[in-house]
């Protein structure tokens, strides 16, 4: 499927990707997110975006997995404390192959592997709820602002059992 640009790779982000995961995920927000968001929380979400935001945050410690076809970017993923799944972007043109679905398996596996999560939470945009429902998330309730004014659904994520022991 990915023939054309080479087999995808991932790997987790050093300090100086970010930059380009910047470029990468608000130009994604601008387009998917931004339309469905008040418009205070979209500004305060893309500040959150900037390089400058996302370098203190790989600092810090936030694993953030990155996937690459080619030289090029195409997917972000990026856990909090190993359990809560805040940034999942794959560049538009790259959407439907396949890319957030091995993003998301490499991330829950770091997690599970660094601190034996097997429970995920994330606050889902309006049109990524479908996709996660296909990973195996849930509802936790209605679309509400979250804590950052963002309108999200609460979704959380249980890994069976023999998924756990498998990994
Ligand atoms: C959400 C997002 C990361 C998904 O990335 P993607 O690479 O297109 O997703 P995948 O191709 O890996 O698809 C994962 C699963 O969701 C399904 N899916 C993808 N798009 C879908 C859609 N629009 N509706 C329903 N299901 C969808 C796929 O079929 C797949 O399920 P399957 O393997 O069981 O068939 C990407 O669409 C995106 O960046 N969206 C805009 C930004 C955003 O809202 N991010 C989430 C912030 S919380």
């Amino acid at each position: 499927m990915f023939m054309s640009q080479g087999v995808l790779r991932m790997r987790l982000a050093r300090a100086d990707d970010a930059r380009a995961i910047g470029v990468l995920s608000r130009r994604v927000v601008r387009q998917w997110v931004l339309p469905d968001q008040p418009r205070k929380a979209g500004r305060e979400l893309l500040m959150r975006l900037t390089a400058k935001a996302i370098r203190q945050k790989i600092i810090e410690g936030q694993r953030s997995h990155l996937a690459f076809l080619g030289e090029v970017l195409v997917g972000v993923a990026s856990m909090r404390d190993d359990h809560h799944l805040v940034h999942f972007f794959v560049s538009t043109r790259y959407q439907g192959r396949g890319i957030a679905k091995r993003l998301w398996q490499r991330a829950w596996r770091d997690a599970m592997h660094r601190a034996g999560t097997c429970r995920f939470t994330l606050n889902s945009t309006r049109c990524a709820v479908p996709v996660y429902l296909r990973l195996g998330f849930r509802a936790d309730g209605p679309e509400r602002p979250s804590p950052n004014g963002v309108l999200s659904t609460p979704m959380t994520l249980r890994l069976p059992a023999k998924v756990v022991k498998r990994a």
